[in-house]
């Protein structure tokens, strides 16, 4: 059997560099680390660096004083850091740069008095994040709907931004409605490429092997959207590790191409195109 990989597959540059920034931090601590939130939806890589000493927790209070707090790559609020700082913690800050960005921009034209408005989900981490830079006044878009459900004020100077993950055809139908609609806005497309990136390698895959496996979490919705994408061209198996494989069945195919969703590390990757490669 020919195993193909997909060009760009699995963690984005942001999560590589928080992962491996937190485990250069267990390697060289014997005492635990604190991860404020799960540091990845992804049950084998939290395991991991359970073992080694991570410690997940919901609160800055949950962590005892003077130890090391993860902040993990989605970034978090601007109370978040003077809470760590009250409570004399010693920061590792695994926020994207590219999220970093969105904080910068989002305090700077909140502080200058513009209103801020975030295309995004409000229940995402990273959205949560962005609006406490901005005093929790941003008004959050995420449908078309709730653009028409929202009133704005024309006589006030609004601040667009873009969480990293979203669609960019639907950023730019907002953005249009709002051109028409706001006398004084500025627009930041601060949407990340990786996902982009990630969906068009898969894409590109799936037309030129005879079935495609797409590794990540059951619950994760940018893993679900491979499965979709690829599905459009070849029979595609949805697995979180190799146990999930069904052998019989793979074995009457002659290609099979591999891609993964964003929260899969690359150990579980290089397992399942090892375990494919000996069929
Ligand atoms: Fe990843 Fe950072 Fe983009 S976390 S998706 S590289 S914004």
């Amino acid at each position: 059997m020919i195993v193909k990989i997909a060009k760009e597959a699995g963690f984005c540059f942001g999560v590589k560099r928080a992962m491996k920034m937190a485990w250069d931090e267990l390697e060289v601590n014997s005492d635990e680390i604190y991860a404020l939130g799960p540091l990845i939806h992804n049950k084998q890589a939290v395991s991991k660096y359970e073992e080694k000493g991570l410690v997940t927790v919901e609160k800055v209070e949950n962590v005892p004083q003077n130890k090391k707090i993860v902040i993990r790559s989605h970034g978090v609020t601007e109370k978040v850091y003077k809470d760590v700082k009250e409570r004399d913690l010693h920061i590792i800050d695994t926020t994207c740069p590219f999220v970093k960005k969105i904080h910068k921009i989002v305090k700077r034209e909140h502080d200058k008095g513009r209103e801020i408005i975030v295309i995004g989900d409000r229940k995402h981490p990273e959205v949560i994040g962005i609006n406490g830079w901005c005093e929790n006044t941003a008004t959050i878009i995420k449908t078309l709907e709730d653009l028409k459900n929202t009133s704005f004020d024309k006589s006030k100077k609004y601040c667009v931004v873009a969480q990293t993950t979203i669609n960019l055809d639907l950023y730019r139908e907002i953005k249009n409605q709002l051109s028409n609609e706001l006398n004084h806005v500025i627009f930041n497309n601060t949407i990340c490429s990786a996902t982009k990136v990630r969906q068009e390698s898969a894409k590109e895959l799936s037309q030129e092997v005879d079935c495609m496996i797409v590794i990540g979490g059951t619950h994760s919705s940018n893993t679900q959207k491979l499965v979709q994408i690829c599905s459009e061209f070849v029979n595609t198996f949805a697995i979180e590790t190799k146990e999930d494989l069904d052998v019989n069945l793979l074995k009457t195919y002659n290609t099979v191409g591999i891609t993964a969703g964003a929260s899969t590390p690359d150990w579980i990757i290089e397992d399942v195109v090892n375990f494919a490669k000996k069929i």
